[in-house]
Order: structure tokens, then sequence, then C-alpha cells
């Protein structure tokens, strides 16, 4: 275990929020007793996880659909390498939802067994950068995005939680077969949430009548999320995670092709050749723009 600086511990060549991971967890994680009904949401940072969550709390439970429960987000679908509200994971009643940042070399091997589902949501990284850049401004936990020329060299070269964003995304893609796994793209979602609904309760073999899928995805859209206290992580973060000014939101903008505002054309550029060198041979799709369709 390496400590590479405040902010990151490095676990077997992957970085954690330094802060908030249990060590001793890590060391077990491998043996973690998987049960053939768990459920787990795993993305890069930045990637569509909140929202993820908020769907597939929605689709597993008829009082979160209805409004008649008051539990948030994270209590449905808890963190699993971040167990910040100490959850005692193994009283949890079945069927399990977690979330995870995990690369797929980290996670618990009984999800080998290809029983346990895994949705996996990735974005087009020019937007995870992006949304991360300004995340990192605004979290104590992380170190601050600084400009973002600054945030690119420590995003392009994996040092930010999460390490490279490309190792996560070709890592998960290449080992698909060892998993039950349904690769989900946010930007799909954005265009069209209704199908992705309908796509990720088939995987999972949840039964949703019309007005289950019509409360799902009216309560999944961004504004929906945004103005709901259970489901926008604002309390979260001003008093479980820390944040360095009043201002700043998990649930930001929301949108497809943000980094045109944010990078200059030098940059953009630059992260094109990365890119092209990192992912050329990779058969998975990429929307960098709703226009470009
Ligand atoms: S984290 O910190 O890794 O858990 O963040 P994560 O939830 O993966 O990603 C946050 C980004 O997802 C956007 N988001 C949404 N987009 C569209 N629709 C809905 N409903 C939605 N919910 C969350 C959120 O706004 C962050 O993206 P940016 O670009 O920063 O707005």
């Amino acid at each position: 275990m390496d400590n590479k600086d405040t902010y990151l511990l490095n676990y077997k060549g992957y970085n954690f929020v330094a802060t908030i991971i249990d060590p001793d967890f890590l060391e077990n994680l491998d043996d973690f007793e998987i049960r053939d009904d768990d459920v787990f949401i795993i993305t890069y940072p930045k990637s569509g996880t909140i929202w993820t969550q908020q769907i597939l709390s929605l689709i597993y439970f008829e009082g979160h659909r209805n409004r008649t429960e008051n539990l948030s987000t994270l209590d449905r679908v808890p963190f699993l390498e971040y167990n910040v509200r100490k959850t005692d994971f193994l009283k949890r009643p079945s069927p399990r939802l977690f979330c995870s940042h995990l690369p797929y070399y980290l996670v618990p091997k009984g999800l080998k067994r290809k029983k346990a589902k895994i949705v996996y949501v990735y974005r087009n990284p020019k937007d995870v950068m992006t949304s991360y850049f300004h995340f990192s401004n605004v979290v104590v936990t992380l170190e601050a995005g600084n400009d973002m020329e600054y945030f690119m060299k420590r995003f392009l070269d994996g040092n930010v939680v999460g390490s490279r964003w490309f190792d996560h995304v070709r890592g998960w893609y290449e080992h698909r077969h060892d998993f039950s796994i349904l690769f989900m793209m946010y930007e799909e979602m954005k265009k069209d949430l209704r199908s992705s609904v309908l796509k990720i309760s088939r995987f999972l073999e949840k039964e949703l009548s019309e007005e289950d899928v019509d409360a799902i995805v009216k309560q999944a859209t961004f504004q929906n999320m945004k103005s709901d206290p259970k489901a926008n992580y604002d309390e979260i973060l001003k008093h479980e995670v820390g944040k360095r000014t009043d201002e700043g939101h998990f649930l930001r903008k929301g949108t497809v092709g943000d980094w045109k505002h944010n990078f200059t054309v030098e940059q953009n550029e630059r992260f094109d050749k990365i890119f092209q060198k990192n992912m050329k041979d990779l058969p998975l799709k990429f929307i960098w723009d709703l226009n470009e369709e």
C-alpha cells in the first residue's frame, strides 16, 4: 500500500480516496461474500454513478417509485469500497444493490461466478475530465483541480482517484466475459432515458409496468434529481464529504459536450491523440456531442 500524497492511497496499482478508504477492508475485498442476487453499478468517477444509483433504486423499490419511503440513495445503493456510513453489508437484506469505482481486477472474486450482475456505465472521457475537474475544485477529499491544464495532466497520467480512465474502461471491457455485465453509455441514457431504463430492467430481469417505467423516468431526469434532496447528494456533500466553498454540486450540468466550453483547441487535439493511441482498437462506441449523429 502506497500513500502517494495526502489525497491518494494506492493499493495494487489503483488510486483510492486516501481519507475515506479503509485499508483493512481492501485487504479482505477479494473474499467479500457475493450473493447471487447482488447487483453492482460500476463506473469510473464522474461517469453517471449517482444517476444510475437513482435508476436502480427506483427499479427495485416501490417505496421509492411512489415516494412513500424516505431513504437517501446512498442508503439504498451504498458504495462498496467507501462505506462512509459504516453499514454492515452482511446484514443487508437481499437483493443488495452496491456501487463501486473498482477496476475489474480488484472486485470480489465471487462476481466471477456470473450470478450477481454488474451494470457498467461509461461516459466520453472529455466530459468525464471536465466534470472531474470542477468536482475536484469543490470537495475537500480530492486534490484541487486548480486550472484545466494542471488537472488534464493529473487525469491523463492517472494521478487521480480511479487512476487512468483508459485502464478502467479497457480493463472492464476486455474482461467482460468473466462477469455478468451490461455496458451502458451515459450519452445513450441522456438521449433516451426510457429505453435505457428498459434495457437495464431487462438485464436485471425486473418486470415493470408502464406506470412504473413512467415513474422511474420522471424521477431520474437531471432536473428532478437536482431538486430532490434524497437524490441530489447536496447534504452528503456538505456534511459528510466536505466542500471547499459554498459553491458546487454533484449534479452540476448533466449535459453532453460540456468539454467544449472547458478545453482549448490545443488541449482537445492533445486529448484526441492520446485517446486514439489508447483506445483505437477497442470496439466501444463513444458520443462526444449529441448533435453529432
Ligand atoms: S461520482 O462522484 O463519481 O459519484 O460522480 P458521478 O455520479 O459518477 O458523476 C457525476 C456526473 O453525472 C451527472 N448526473 C447526471 N447527468 C444527467 N442526468 C442525470 N439525472 C444525472 N445525475 C447526475 C452529474 O451532473 C455529473 O456530471 P457534470 O458534467 O459534472 O454535470
